[in-house]
């Protein structure tokens, strides 16, 4: 397939004569997409100073609010990940245990006053579960002193860590309720390809551990459009995970972006992916998992009882963020700690946030996110919802959000009127490029950016 490579020649609307000839799923992989997310979302970080950064903080106005952790150490790379992490290593860790504890005092003491109710509490990564369980039971410990707790914990977890018994019991004893542990698929050649350290054994040893260690619940990612993954393979997979009864089955189609060890292989043309098959992909979950007792709820996930998801509060907030890469959202005020391990110790070390860059969200941009998350995430928009529990309305929605609602609408994408908007099958396959090609543009690109260099004066994206 040919993609048109966009430059940037100085000029935003001048297109290079640059073409590639690659069939992978990047940010430029659906172009209508593209041109939406790049108008609709155009956004700017700046470096802020670290007390204007407190007082942002603490005009948090909701009481209850989430907890984003991130913990960014592996034992390896995997070939494919877009997300910031280092290695392990025993004695940067003790360093990074001590500076979390801080961050944590420094926010708690900052939204004192505020007294918020912690009712989500999450933790990303990297590998949260290579940490020893006693971490775990210190750190809640920690947040229980600081904060009115009414969350349980959720980690994400590597199957070789729950393929061991022991820790999987240790870690629910230390006070973790939920696990989302990351399978990507059951075919040795696949994970091979990925570059993970597991294989299938390991994987099904720590659903079954999960389960009989008692979490409320256990989420598994798989992953599909892996390179080397055809139809059948990704039935299967399916198949198997649905046998396995796990509580909720989350789904991501495998994304390049230019922070991947894949990268350069990727874009001269090395790596293949069925891009033309995206929608038989990406239907088939649907089809299958009902055979099992799932239902969905998102469009890239489907449970039997409850949701493991940070992505809803990230979208709309109040969202908390703690640890190096985390990105925090007040609801009006959006910042990103810093993406290095040891630029977030010395930060901390030093009584300071470690915050790299924020920015205030218009009214627009927030109705775009809440809109985004109901009505493209779970398929379902409410707009009475909207103005009761937010006080926003449709008419606040940025231009080009509003010309895509639009076109959804004619084109069959979006079914109802008056008060209540739901995606149709075919609005469903429009949803997932958006969705992906926003997150290949915002989150991911910014990553990237923040990888490069830790303290950019200013980062733009798309
Ligand atoms: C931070 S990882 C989960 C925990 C742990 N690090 C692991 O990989 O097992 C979150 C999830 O992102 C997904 N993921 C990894 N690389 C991806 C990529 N290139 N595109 C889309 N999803 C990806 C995987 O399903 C993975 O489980
Ligand atoms: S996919 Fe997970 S285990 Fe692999 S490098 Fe990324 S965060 Fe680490």
């Amino acid at each position: 397939m040919f993609l048109l490579k966009k430059e940037l020649l100085g000029c935003t609307h001048v297109y290079s004569m640059v073409y590639l000839l690659v069939d992978i799923l990047y940010e430029d992989t659906w172009r209508l997409w593209s041109f939406i997310v790049d108008r609709a979302f155009s956004i700017e970080f700046k470096r802020i100073d670290e007390s204007e950064h407190r007082k942002l903080v603490r005009e948090i106005n909701e009481r209850e609010i989430g907890l984003y952790i991130h913990f960014p150490f592996c034992r390896s790379f995997c070939r494919y990940c877009p997300y910031y992490r280092g290695l392990w290593n025993e004695k940067v860790f003790e360093k990074y245990s001590k500076a979390l504890v801080e961050e944590i005092r420094l926010i708690g003491k900052l939204l004192s006053e505020h007294d918020p109710v912690v009712v989500d509490a999450h933790v990303g990564g990297g590998t949260p579960s290579l940490a020893p369980p006693s971490f775990w039971r210190s750190i809640l410990e920690e947040l229980k002193s600081v904060f009115n707790w009414k969350a349980s914990l959720g980690i994400e977890a590597n199957p070789d860590d729950l393929a061991d018994e022991s820790k999987a019991f240790a870690l629910r004893d230390a006070g973790v309720s939920e696990v989302s542990i990351g399978v990507q698929s059951f075919h040795r050649s696949l994970l091979r390809e990925l570059g993970r350290r597991h294989g299938p054994e390991e994987s099904i040893v720590a659903i079954e551990n999960a389960r009989k260690a008692g979490y409320s619940l256990v989420n598994i990612d798989l992953m599909y459009m892996i390179p080397g993954q055809d139809l059948g393979m990704w039935e299967e997979d399916l198949r198997i995970a649905g046998e396995l009864e796990p509580t909720q089955i989350t789904v991501y189609p495998t994304l390049i972006t230019r922070q991947a060890i894949i990268w350069n292989d990727a874009i001269r043309g090395k790596v293949k992916q069925p891009v033309k098959l995206f929608e038989k992909f990406a239907s088939l979950p649907q089809e299958v998992l009902k055979d099992y007792g799932y239902h969905m709820i998102r469009i890239d996930s489907w449970s039997k009882l409850g949701d493991y998801s940070t992505v809803n509060l990230e979208m709309t907030g109040p969202l908390i963020a703690l640890g190096a890469g985390a990105f925090g959202f007040t609801g009006t005020y959006e910042w990103i700690n810093v993406h290095s391990i040891n630029e977030y110790i010395r930060s901390l070390l030093n009584g300071k946030l470690p915050v790299v860059a924020g920015r205030n969200v218009t009214v627009s941009e927030k109705t775009a996110r809440i809109v985004a998350d109901q009505l493209f995430y779970r398929g379902v928009l409410d707009t009475k919802f909207l103005r009761e529990k937010y006080g926003l309305s449709l008419e606040n929605l940025p231009k080009p959000f509003k010309w895509a609602l639009r076109i959804m609408k004619i084109l069959g994408f979006i079914e109802g009127s008056g008060e209540r908007l739901r995606l149709t099958q075919k609005g469903i396959m429009a949803a997932h490029k958006f969705v992906w090609t926003f997150v290949l543009k915002v989150p991911c690109k910014l990553a990237y950016k923040l990888m490069e260099t830790p303290w950019p004066a200013r980062i733009t994206v798309p």
